[in-house]
């Protein structure tokens, strides 16, 4: 691996793994298994055997009514039997399966098999509430164990759970479990965040006023602080007086593998969320083989992803993919930076985690704090990174391989969406890297960069990032919106090939660099470039912090840059940074990077996923309605 680790914008290294990664590796040549890949149902079939089914499926891939595709048709089969039951007849029953901490350095391990048990509990007490297969069932709740015991109980009895994420307000609350028609709402009192408690069930309260399809609130008392129940809305109950009592055994339900696992709301162009549905068993095989693949799974390894089990994020990287590889899965509750900045370091060294996998925005933060905090911690039993969500800058990139990687761990580059249910395009821990692109698409998917009517884009040239051939794990629909899901994805560009929504480049070795997304790349006097790179840009100025860009519009050149940056300490925009910022940029990027205009702020409009919300800079700018923001961070 290279030894100069000075940062550079134009990051032209290529990184290669070292012989530890590859002696582990459980995939060690990646262009042989990309092009097993090819034979796109025969690998898929192969994956599959890897799991349990109680009935073996008919037909791999079934494209008669395209876009609904169906994945091994026919098959049987239970989530929650494969991610915890399978597991107790096994040498991992007295493995810790999940890992909690909080920031207030409460600890709490559950094995495999006290999670077996507690998850047939709440299975039966679900059902002892009138929760039948096909029933949605709401979460609002905080990052602990009780919240994942929860969607496994759903999952083993057939209810597809909708996880709306904590920090969402009242009215996004009332919008998804409406649109879901959820019948019961499992929540907790409240939530640690950066020394305070967040009162999710005074929240509750408010939004079960105007959630008719409600019955039953289950309320988990997880910080301790006072609540009182009240049926004036439908009957509230406690979580642990629920589970009292219960038997300990629950038989899996039989799932058709096509049946709805769960429903999950992202954010769309529109102002309405999108409730976008994932089904049982294509979403297993593709989730639990990317875990595998991507982050290497072995039997000791401890894994953390640090999203949130609100988002697809923690669906698919904390919940499903590490319990269907029986791996030990880390469960984090609060922020990265309380009570100090190197908590994250101080969990890793505690814990001895060996892959940890987080996103840029908290890489940047951190950053911020120097490599201080992460000195003070031996990080030493990392293996391999990960990012998601955003392109990651070669600036944090280079910092996050350093500091944290120490330079022998290879950073797993994931894209993919709520949509695509699991990774689709990502290197492997023995792919070459290059700082900024996620590389190929995954064994057994097929990506191109197209222009707006399909055509192939050549090597160099941005264009819209499309999926060629179904994946397992894909969205099925969008909850009774099929015309929305056909319009959304499969219309947008012509030749029956998935809209990911996207603008990327692929340079000569075939390597992608994603631009962002479509409605965020500019066109200046003809020539696009994209809002990420412009950002990678003007965070690699040592002024500069954090940065947002937009179009403005110009009568010449159609559109220029508008820049809303976060300067470091000690910085403040006069005259003499503005010119040595446009001149920093433009020796980045060339003199297509047109700056029209840059303002200083304090603070950036994120959703609580961390993405920088543009659409609300453009609307501010050009003083229109800001739209939905119940994703907005605050
Ligand atoms: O623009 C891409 C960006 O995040 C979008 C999907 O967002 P969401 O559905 O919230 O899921 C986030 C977690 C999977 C994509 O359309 N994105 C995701 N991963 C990356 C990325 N952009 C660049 N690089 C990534 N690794």
């Amino acid at each position: 691996m290279a030894e100069d680790t000075t940062v550079l914008l134009e990051e032209k290294r290529v990184f290669k793994p070292n012989y530890k990664i590859v002696e582990e590796a459980h995939i060690k040549n990646w262009e042989a298994e990309l092009e097993k890949g090819k034979n796109i149902e025969k690998y898929w079939a192969e994956k599959a055997k890897e799991l349990e089914w109680f009935q073996k499926w008919d037909k791999v891939l079934d494209d008669s009514n395209k876009p609904f595709y169906k994945w091994f048709t026919n098959g049987k089969i239970n989530m929650t039997y494969n991610a915890v039951d399978r597991w107790i007849h096994t040498s991992k029953r007295n493995q810790v399966a999940i890992l909690y901490v909080n920031e207030r350095g409460d600890e709490e391990k559950l094995t495999y098999y006290e999670l077996y048990r507690q998850v047939n509990k709440m299975a039966n007490a679900l059902k002892s509430l009138g929760i039948k297969k096909g029933d949605v069932v709401a979460l609002y709740m905080p990052m602990c164990p009780e919240a994942i015991i929860t969607m496994l109980a759903c999952a083993k009895i057939g209810a597809p759970h909708t996880v709306i994420y904590s920090g969402l307000s009242v009215g996004a609350l009332v919008e998804r479990v409406n649109d879901a028609k959820a019948k019961i709402i499992v929540t907790a009192d409240g939530t640690y965040r950066r020394g305070k408690i967040i009162e999710l069930k005074k929240i509750v309260d408010e939004a079960i006023l105007r959630c008719p399809t409600v019955q039953t609130t289950v309320i988990l008392e997880h910080t301790g602080i006072p609540i009182e129940l009240s049926d004036i809305s439908g009957k509230e109950v406690l979580f642990d007086s629920i589970i009292e009592g219960e038997d300990d055994k629950c038989e899996p339900e039989i799932m058709d593998s096509e049946d709805p696992l769960f429903i999950l709301y992202t954010s769309g162009t529109t102002g309405k969320p999108k409730g976008v549905v994932h089904t049982t068993g294509g979403y297993m095989v593709g989730v639990s083989t990317t875990t595998k693949l991507v982050f290497d799974i072995h039997d000791d390894d401890i894994f953390w992803c640090t999203a949130d089990i609100g988002w697809i994020t923690g669906h698919s990287y904390i919940v499903y993919g590490p319990l269907l590889v029986g791996t030990t899965t880390v469960v984090y509750e609060g922020a990265p930076d309380y009570p100090d900045p190197g908590v994250w370091w101080k969990i890793i060294e505690e814990h001895g985690i060996t892959k940890f996998y987080t996103a840029p925005t908290a890489i940047r933060h951190l950053m911020r704090f120097g490599d201080k905090y992460p000195r003070l911690y031996d990080l030493s039993t990392l293996k391999i990174l990960g990012s998601v969500g955003e392109p990651i800058n070669p600036e944090a990139w280079i910092w996050y391989y350093k500091n944290i990687g120490r330079e022998k761990c290879p950073i797993m580059d994931t894209w993919w969406q709520t949509e695509t249910g699991m990774h689709l395009i990502s290197p492997l821990p023995v792919t070459p890297l290059k700082p900024g692109s996620v590389t190929k698409p995954l064994p057994g998917i097929e990506a191109e960069i197209v222009d707006k009517n399909g055509k192939p884009v050549p090597p160099g040239k941005g264009g819209h990032l499309v999926i060629k051939t179904p994946w397992p794990a894909m969205l099925r629909t969008l909850y009774k919106d099929e015309k929305r899901y056909i319009e959304t994805y499969w219309e947008n560009i012509p030749g029956g090939v998935y809209t990911t929504g996207d603008m990327a480049r692929m340079d000569e070795d075939g390597y992608i660099w994603i631009q962002g997304r479509s409605d965020d790349v500019l066109n200046i006097a003809g020539h696009r470039i994209g809002t990420a790179e412009v950002e990678s840009a003007f965070v690699s100025h040592p002024a500069v912090a954090e940065a947002a860009v937009i179009g403005k519009s110009d009568p010449v050149k159609g559109e220029v840059i508008k820049a809303f940056l976060i300067l470091k300490k000690g910085y403040s925009l006069n005259t003499a940074l503005i010119g040595d910022l446009k001149k920093h940029v433009r020796h980045e990027l060339g003199p297509v990077a047109v700056i029209g205009e840059m303002v200083q702020v304090d603070k950036l409009p994120k959703t609580r996923s961390g993405k920088i919300m543009r659409r609300i800079l453009r609307a501010k700018e050009e003083g229109l309605e800001l739209g939905d923001t119940s994703t907005l961070e605050e």
